[in-house]
């Protein structure tokens, strides 16, 4: 079931966040009521985290109000936008790949304007523009209120750039629209950007400094997607645990030492709460929480709340501390496992997932085998797994020779994943003969006949549909745990 790509390895099905197959995804929608068509179509399609596939319906929103008509098929598009992502070398060169083939779009449509968005626009500034020939608009993540002007300079001809970033924007008052959804399931951005500068790591650099929403205009958006039948939503930031929303500008950015969580500061303890209070029939997850970060307040958050899933995706990277270190992680093994150990104490239900990089500079095989202990020590449900990939202009770029060769990282990666798949296989095995409340998303990729959805603890479960629906919460015995799914019957 479990697909490899060693390249750039996601195992798929128990997506937390975007899974590989969604990678690339073209999305469309209907224009709003009221909104009239300016005759132009606009293509977008999504590469990289939730969080851009998010931005991805912001843009799709702020297209929508000046009166631009989504398509699915790029052949018919006035407007072609890729939304990049630039976290690995892989991710970068599958865009340059689709500008390869875009090539044909041009020379079909002379006027057709294709824009490059997101991460790697940001990454790469201007130079994109020397690179890539055929791109006319540069967008980074910051810039999309300005897309309309800038699509109107390319349209006259000029090519157009914005990749300011912004203490400020958070989008705060535009409501995504909800492209490609199963109408159960949505995100919602808490926050942007990124503070922590872990050596290996790119976002920092594209998409600026953590700034966060204000937490009245996320109850607002839940709200919304509750008024309008939806089931679920996950928060989303980097680093949600650093959640801070201060009602009193002059606070905002400012170092006080003695800057307590009083009433104007809204922390993410305290959002996870309100977000819980307001949407009591809305199962609620987040993503992702930084084990510096994360403390018993938001365990207990999780713990008092039904609607608050049991499962905690909680990247570790490394088992080693001395190679945490090197990766600017700010904690150690130790630190890591005192928070696995509150998960486990606080939340007896909940299912635990990480990431992990194999390969990172100066790692040892010592190093590498302390990753794999801490897997057996932790028995995580799920992981994303990577090797590592050097990102130009990064602490570690600067700082440390990249000097695992290639083979080894791969075949340090297989025996992450190796690790991974035998505990995902008993972990899935223990669930046997157990009941959970299931949330249906959608048919069974395998078979018409089949629902799927997933439970509390984020495990994919598949069942003979009988009469439920997409949207409703059934109550499934659970026959057979395999290593990437649960099958069962509706009980
Ligand atoms: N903010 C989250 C965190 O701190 O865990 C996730 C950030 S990133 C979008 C998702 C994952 O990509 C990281 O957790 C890390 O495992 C992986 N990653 C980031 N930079 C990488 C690099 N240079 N090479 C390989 N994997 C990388
Ligand atoms: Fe990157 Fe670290 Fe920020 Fe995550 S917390 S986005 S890994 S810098
Ligand atoms: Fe996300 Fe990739 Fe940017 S993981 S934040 S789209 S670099």
């Amino acid at each position: 079931m479990t697909a490899f790509n060693l390249d750039d390895l996601k195992l798929d099905f128990k997506a937390k966040t975007i899974d590989e197959s969604r990678q690339g995804e073209a999305l469309s929608l209907d224009l709003p009521e009221g909104i009239e068509s300016n005759g132009k179509k606009y293509y977008i399609e999504s590469y990289g985290c939730a969080m851009n596939f998010n931005d991805s319906e912001i843009v799709a929103s702020i297209l929508a109000k000046e009166g631009f008509a989504s398509t699915r098929d790029f052949n018919e598009a006035d407007l072609v936008f890729i939304n990049t992502c630039s976290i690995r070398d892989n991710a970068e060169q599958r865009v340059r790949n689709k500008l390869n083939n875009y090539g044909v779009i041009k020379k079909r449509n002379k006027s057709a304007i294709i824009g490059v968005l997101g991460c790697m626009a940001e990454r790469l500034k201007e130079q994109f523009l020397e690179q890539e020939k055929i791109v006319d608009l540069v967008v980074g993540p910051d810039a999309y209120r300005n897309l309309p002007e800038l699509i109107a300079e390319a349209e006259s001809g000029q090519k157009s750039v914005n990749v300011l970033l912004s203490r400020e924007e958070t989008y705060a008052d535009i409501n995504p629209v909800r492209l490609g959804s199963n109408g159960v399931s949505a995100f919602v951005s808490i926050m942007r950007g990124c503070d922590n500068i872990c050596s290996f790591c790119v976002v920092p650099f594209t998409r600026g400094r953590e700034r966060s929403r204000s937490h009245l205009s996320i109850l607002a958006e839940v709200r919304d997607l509750q008024s309008k039948g939806y089931k679920e939503i996950t928060l989303l930031g980097q680093n949600v645990d650093s959640y801070r929303f201060s009602e009193n500008e002059k606070l905002k950015g400012k170092k006080l030492i003695d800057l307590k969580d009083s009433d104007d500061v809204v922390n993410f303890a305290n959002l996870l709460e309100l977000v819980a209070q307001e949407a009591p029939k809305m199962r609620i997850r987040f993503s992702t929480s930084h084990p510096k970060d994360m403390l018993d307040d938001v365990l207990h958050v999780m713990a008092k709340y039904d609607n608050i899933c049991d499962s905690v995706h909680l990247p570790v990277q490394s088992g080693n501390t001395e190679l945490l270190k090197k990766m600017n992680r700010n904690y150690s093994r130790e630190w890591y496992l005192n928070r696995i150990a509150a998960i486990k104490r606080i939340l007896p239900e909940a299912t635990i997932s990480s990431d992990f990089i194999a390969g990172f500079c100066t790692e040892t095989e010592e190093q590498h085998q302390d990753t794999l202990s801490l897997m057996e020590t932790v028995r995580f449900d799920f992981s994303y797994m990577y090797y590592y990939s050097e990102r130009p202009g990064t602490l570690a770029a600067k700082r440390y020779e990249d000097d695992v060769p290639l083979e080894t990282k791969k075949r340090r990666l297989q025996e992450i994943i190796d690790l991974q798949n035998k505990l995902a296989r008993e972990s899935h095995k223990a669930d046997e003969g157990k009941i959970f409340e299931v949330l249906v998303e959608g048919t069974s990729k395998k078979s018409d006949e089949d629902h799927q959805g997933r439970n509390s603890q984020n495990n994919m479960v598949i069942f003979p549909r009988k009469d439920s629906k997409v949207g409703d919460l059934v109550m499934v015995k659970i026959l057979k745990g395999t290593q990437s799914v649960l099958i069962g019957e509706i009980v």
